[in-house]
């Protein structure tokens, strides 16, 4: 084996065992859609900014997404068998290096700039493109966008735990209040997975600390959810107003290497309970090894795709891409709309079905020496996306079983080829349908059925 090296923005990726990030993945590096004037993002990640306003908060954006696996996991405490740190979860540049998966990755990079005299910013919040390999469906792109946001409080030299939190406290007073239900506003959290970081905090610094967290995320999605049913509202017909349910949101328990404890937040919309977002107390040893070990504070982070879509109506997220008129002139700078969708154009889905190999066999196609290569559902999605790109609308497993004497497992894949741009044709699907079953016996060793 020659050498080889993936070039990036004139950086150079030396290609280890580990690589797995593929071309058409790094071709979404510096579109920056979410900094383009009237893109549903740029209008979700504005509104989303506007509740964490200067001097306190500093807003910005990362648009290099190439971090260490120091920056993306080690930093942040992720153990080292953590699954995000899987090569079937995350894409890999090589060993050391990863597209980012979260911006989190640049927590403790922002924490030391807070540390400087100059910053005088006490907060921030931070967006920023982040890549995960993951299902094809209407809501799953391997690239998408976080915005992520932390409030710090200095404990100054020689303050009491007592006057920590009353500091905390009255920056919480200030926060406007918004009349919207809570369901469970304070869960309880599991005292070892999720403990109160007693060596560091005093338990009223935490109570502090989490209602300043959770009156300004619960602020931001009221912002969000009002606009969305305003726009709901307007789109309705005079004489059809339909009983709108009031806004309901509700806190639950969650994990994150990170903070503790952590929460998600949930807001219950067109009859679901939905994850907005994740966010909790920053873990104190993450701030001391950032130069920050005088502060104490709050750190969330949430998808943007996921709000712009119930924002504005949008059903599928390829359409983040689209560079169609009928999709882009449709959003202006301080107007929430439903998005009208124009006709869709026909698509056609083919299944594919195939023999895993068994964990027996040994030496055949792409499998390790010894034993069978593990197959993810992740490694069935990356194939169809090499072979198909943003055809691929989404790709189902339909049927799985195990045959009773030999133990050997077959799969059954659904793939819907449809296209944004242009009707898909039976000899195109075709085409790219052969691509894959090519890619799956090349690349898995799988026998095709
Ligand atoms: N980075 C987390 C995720 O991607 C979200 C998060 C950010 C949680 C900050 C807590 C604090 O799921």
């Amino acid at each position: 084996h020659d050498r080889k090296a993936t070039k990036v923005d004139g950086n150079s990726y030396a290609v280890d065992k580990w690589t797995n990030t593929p071309p058409h993945i790094l071709s979404h590096i510096n579109r920056h859609i979410y900094l383009q004037p009237n893109h549903p993002l740029d209008l979700t990640r504005r509104l989303i900014e506007s509740q964490f306003p200067g001097p306190v908060y500093g807003n910005y954006s990362e648009p290099f997404p190439i971090v260490t696996t120091e920056q993306n996991f080690d930093v942040l405490g992720f153990p080292s068998d953590h699954p995000g740190r899987s090569r079937s979860d995350t894409y890999y540049l090589n060993e050391k290096t990863v597209l980012r998966t979260h911006t989190s990755a640049h927590q403790a990079d922002y924490f030391r700039r807070m540390s400087s005299n100059e910053n005088q910013e006490e907060g921030y919040t931070v967006v920023a493109d982040v890549y995960r390999r993951d299902a094809i469906d209407r809501s799953h792109y391997p690239v998408f966008h976080q915005m992520e946001g932390a409030r710090l409080w200095k404990r100054h030299e020689g303050m009491s735990a007592a006057e920590s939190a009353a500091q905390i406290l009255k920056d919480f007073e200030k926060l406007p209040a918004h009349g919207v239900e809570v369901e469970d506003p304070n869960p309880v959290t599991h005292p070892e997975r999720n403990p109160l970081q007693s060596q560091f905090h005093s338990q009223e610094e935490v109570e502090a600390v989490a209602a300043h967290l959770k009156r300004s995320l619960e602020n931001v999605v009221v912002k969000i959810f009002i606009e969305a049913s305003k726009a709901t509202s307007n789109a309705m017909k005079a004489g059809e107003e339909q009983l709108q349910e009031p806004l309901k949101i509700r806190w639950v328990e969650a994990y994150f290497p990170f903070t503790s404890p952590s929460w998600e937040l949930e807001v219950f919309w067109q009859g679901d309970w939905l994850e907005v977002l994740g966010c909790g107390v920053i873990k104190q040893e993450l701030l001391n090894n950032s130069g920050v070990p005088d502060r104490v504070g709050w750190a969330f982070g949430l998808g943007l795709e996921r709000i712009a879509m119930l924002l504005f109506n949008i059903p599928d997220i390829r359409l983040f891409w689209s560079a169609d008129p009928r999709f882009i002139n449709q959003f202006r700078e301080g107007k929430i709309v439903r998005f009208q969708p124009f006709s869709k154009y026909p698509g056609c889905y083919k299944d594919v079905a195939f023999w895993l190999q068994s964990a027996t066999a040994s030496g055949t196609g792409a499998s390790a020496a010894g034993g069978a290569m593990p197959f993810h559902d992740n490694d069935m999605m990356e194939i169809v996306r090499d072979c198909a790109g943003d055809m691929a609308e989404d790709v189902k497993l339909v049927d799985e079983f195990v045959h009773p004497k030999t133990g050997r497992k077959s799969l059954c894949y659904r793939i819907n080829y449809r296209s944004l741009k242009h009707t898909v044709t039976n000899e195109e699907a075709n085409e790219v349908h052969e691509k894959v079953r090519k890619s799956l016996v090349e690349l898995i060793g799988v026998e095709l059925r």
